[in-house]
Order: C-alpha cells, then structure tokens, then sequence
C-alpha cells in the first residue's frame, strides 16, 4: 500500500553544503528503500514529502525525525493514494528562495515560514505546483 507524508521542521544552522549532503544521503537511502520524494527548503524551514510503502515511509521519518540537523518537525499530511507523485526523484531537490517570490505566498499567509503556519492541504498542493512547473532539481 503507497502513503503520502509532508513534514515541516527548521533546519539547525545549515548551509548550502550541509543541505547538499542531507540530499546526497536521503537519495542513496531512498532509492535503496523504494521511497520517492521532495525535500523544499528556504525562508527558515524544511518542507518534505516522501512516499512509497507504508511500512518504509513510517520507519524513514522516525529516522528523520531523529536527526539533530533540523527540529521542530510537524506532520503536515499523511494520506493513502493510489499513484506515486514524486517517481521521478529518489531525493528531489527545491531551494524555495529561488523560486520567483511569490509562489510560496500562494500557498502561506507569510514569510518567513515556520512549520506551525503551513497547513496539511496548502503542503501538499504546493509540492504538486513544484512538480507540475519542473522546478524540482535533479533526479
Ligand atoms: C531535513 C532532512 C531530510 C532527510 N531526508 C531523508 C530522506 O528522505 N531519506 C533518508 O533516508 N534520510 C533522510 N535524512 C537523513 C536521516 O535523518 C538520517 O540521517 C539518515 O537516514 C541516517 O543515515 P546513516 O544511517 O547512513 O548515517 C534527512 C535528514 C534531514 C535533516
């Protein structure tokens, strides 16, 4: 059975080749585990959407959830589907702030972001967007 699940958390101090290595490392994991997703991040937070198994998907965000590198995580969406949205990336990559500045503001009310303001259903229509306007990076 295939699930869904959007977090949000704030990243711990990380720069850009701390983030490089968290996509190097979730890449490897998630090709080896059957997971695909997308890990957003940019005006103070990380977004993250991950499927694939239920049991996989459950036991890769406690892992997540575990990692020192980021805290204040919340669990945005968890749902059952029946398609795979994100196949095309083991680890995709989306650096919010380049992104033309409004497009996150479609979706949250203001930046910078926290995890506390993003609900479930603006999370996952706005990986979607991300998806559909190929501003995913890397397969
Ligand atoms: C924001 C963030 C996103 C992450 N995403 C993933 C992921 O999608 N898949 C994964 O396996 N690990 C991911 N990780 C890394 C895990 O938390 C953990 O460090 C890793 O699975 C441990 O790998 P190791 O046992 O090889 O050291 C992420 C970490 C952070 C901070």
């Amino acid at each position: 059975m295939l699930v869904q699940l959007i977090y949000a958390s704030v990243g711990n101090n990380m720069g850009a080749a701390a983030i490089n290595t968290i996509v190097a490392q979730g890449r490897k994991h998630n090709l080896e585990r059957g997971i695909t997703g997308v890990l957003c991040h940019g005006y103070g937070i990380f977004l993250q959407a991950i499927e694939g198994e239920r049991a996989v998907v459950n036991q890769t965000y406690a892992e997540v959830l575990q990692d020192e590198r980021h805290s204040d995580a919340q669990l945005l969406y968890f749902a059952e589907v029946s398609e795979r949205s994100f196949s095309n990336w083991a680890l995709g990559h989306v650096k919010l702030e380049k992104l033309n500045a409004p497009f996150v503001l479609k979706y949250v009310e203001r930046l910078p972001l926290t995890p506390s303001q993003i609900s479930g259903a603006s999370a996952k229509a706005m990986v979607l967007d991300l998806v559909a306007t190929a501003a995913v990076g890397h397969r």
